[in-house]
């Protein structure tokens, strides 16, 4: 019995580690020709977002749809997006590599 919670415990503390990683957002595709499926901006003029915060993305996101960040492409972007998919494209970013310099 103490050798089994003694596994579960490991296994509790392991399991963020072994994660998978988030799957794929349906909205994905909205994003990608200017911040790159995995988060490195193909576009000139739009950020990076691989490995920046789940909660800063997820807020970010928010400013844009409910207009209290306005930028008009962006404000564009979010309008549409639920709740789901914010937090599923903010986890999405946040989980990808961050670039090593300007791509
Ligand atoms: C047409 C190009 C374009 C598309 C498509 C686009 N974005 Fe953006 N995005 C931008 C630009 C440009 C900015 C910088 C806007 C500003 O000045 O606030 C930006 C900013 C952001 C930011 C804020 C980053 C920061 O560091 O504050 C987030 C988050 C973001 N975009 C997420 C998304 C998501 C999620 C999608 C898909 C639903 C998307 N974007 C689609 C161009 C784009």
């Amino acid at each position: 019995m103490r050798k089994l919670t003694t596994a579960a415990f490991a296994l509790a503390l392991t399991a963020p580690v072994l994660a998978a990683p988030p799957a794929k957002p349906a909205r994905l595709g909205m994003c990608a020709a200017c911040h790159g499926e995995n988060g490195v901006a193909p576009a000139a003029d739009a950020p990076n977002l691989a490995g920046q915060k789940a909660i800063y993305l997820r807020e970010a996101l928010h400013q844009y749809r409910d207009g209290r960040r306005d930028a008009p492409v962006m404000r564009a972007m979010a309008g549409p997006l639920s709740e789901a998919d914010i937090d599923q494209l903010a986890q999405w970013y946040a989980a990808q590599t961050p670039s090593k310099g300007a791509p």
